[in-house]
């Protein structure tokens, strides 16, 4: 079989030509039932009835804390690792069943990179990139006109006859993703790919990614412990603690409103959802006669741009004194979550809440602020 031929990507086998845009079909090319790891029965499963699907021509982010079983599972997707209970099918192959050459041939549709690489030290880049392509039997004279189109996606044509010695770190994942392209795979596995790079280079591979995503439509799971990958790049995450998925959505609703603790603390650098220990330590949880409300606010999609808290001040006379916050962009769109105190708010605060609400804005009482001595009635007003 010429493996060139059943292409998606007329961007490789033509002059790099988009093969397809950018939107998903919805139709799931990765689907994993009810995956089940048993390594070791005293230890338990590393993988606790897994259910995942990746829609065509998505980015999918998944994250957990080491040793939560996200290698195992990508091992899993691409027949690696066989799960003890469950089904895994990729591009419409039932991947878990198969082994000899159909898994093989199977496992063309599925390529991967890594975070040390894997690249071989005594072959050129060039020769790193056509390797696949050997082991697959395609003629030389195809090798020959493809590897310098790869290259050319990655960037790398001026380091085709470079050795990995040769080459930065940056540089060697890139001719690792040109190597994993070789054989047009339906979709791209990423062990921490970037785990290894600082973070300008990070963001240079995360962006090259994109761009192949965009432009060959390929669908991309990425397996990371760094929310801000995530943030970068995926339209879709899963959270993995402990073999078992705690949480799976567009990445905007996980960032915005997490369910999890372990989701909550990998996004503690990125959204503004909990408080810091100085200020949470401060709070009352029930009013007194001194005190007033403390809100926390999520921003979501348009209703950022809205002037809420001028609103607050002027419609509900509320002096708002913000204590925590950050807004940021999460696949394209903003979300900001804001923290204050309101000050002067106890009476009316059904009504703002019903505003916020109003608005499609998350609005929340998570405790009560002592007012301090300069504050209230009697502070000068500048
Ligand atoms: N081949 C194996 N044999 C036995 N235990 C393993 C094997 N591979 C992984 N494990 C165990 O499974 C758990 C999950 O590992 P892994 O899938 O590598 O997690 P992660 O990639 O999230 O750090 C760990 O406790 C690890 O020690
Ligand atoms: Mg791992």
């Amino acid at each position: 079989m010429n493996v060139l031929s059943r292409s998606p990507y007329l961007a490789l086998s033509d002059d790099l030509v988009p093969a397809r845009s950018v939107e998903t079909t919805g139709v799931p090319v990765i689907r994993a039932d009810e995956l089940t790891k048993i390594y070791d029965p005293k230890t338990g499963p590393v993988l606790d009835r897994v259910s995942l699907a990746v829609a065509e021509g998505e980015i999918h982010g998944i994250i957990g804390r080491s040793g939560a079983g996200k290698s195992t599972l990508v091992r899993c997707l691409n027949g690696l690792v066989k799960p003890t209970s469950g089904k895994v099918s990729v591009a419409g192959r039932e991947i878990s069943g198969l082994s000899g050459s159909a898994l093989r041939s199977a496992r063309r549709d599925i390529a991967m990179i890594f975070q040390h690489f894997s690249l071989l030290s005594s072959r050129t880049a060039a020769a790193n990139v056509a390797l696949p392509l050997e082991i697959a039997g395609v003629d030389r004279e195809t090798i020959r006109t493809r590897v310098p189109k790869l290259l050319d996606l990655v960037g790398l044509s001026a380091k085709a006859d470079a050795y990995p010695s040769e080459l930065s770190g940056g540089q060697k994942q890139r001719i690792g993703i040109a190597r994993a392209l070789a054989l047009e795979p339906r979709v791209l596995l990423s062990d921490e790919a970037t785990s290894a790079l600082d973070p300008e280079t990070t963001e240079q591979i995360l962006d090259l990614l994109k761009d192949i995503n965009h432009r060959l439509g390929l669908t991309i799971v990425l397996i990371t412990h760094e929310m801000d990958v995530v943030r970068q790049i995926a339209s879709h995450v899963t959270v993995l603690e402990h073999g078992k998925v705690v949480e799976s959505g567009a990445t905007f609703d996980v960032f915005a409103f997490p369910q999890s603790p372990v989701a909550r603390s990998f996004l503690a650098s990125i959204v503004a959802h909990d408080l810091p220990r100085e200020v949470s330590e401060r709070l009352l949880p029930a009013p007194a006669a001194n005190t007033d409300p403390v809100l926390r606010i999520v921003f979501t999609g348009d209703a950022a741009h809205d002037p809420v808290v001028a609103t607050l001040v002027e419609q509900f006379g509320v002096r708002p004194n913000i204590l925590h916050g950050r807004i940021d962009y999460i696949d394209g769109r903003p979300l900001g979550v804001i923290t204050l105190v309101a000050e002067g708010a106890e009476p009316k605060l059904s009504g703002i809440l019903a505003y916020l609400s109003s608005l499609g804005l998350h609005g929340e009482l998570v405790g009560h602020a002592v007012r301090s001595v300069s504050a209230g009635a009697g502070r000068p007003r500048s």
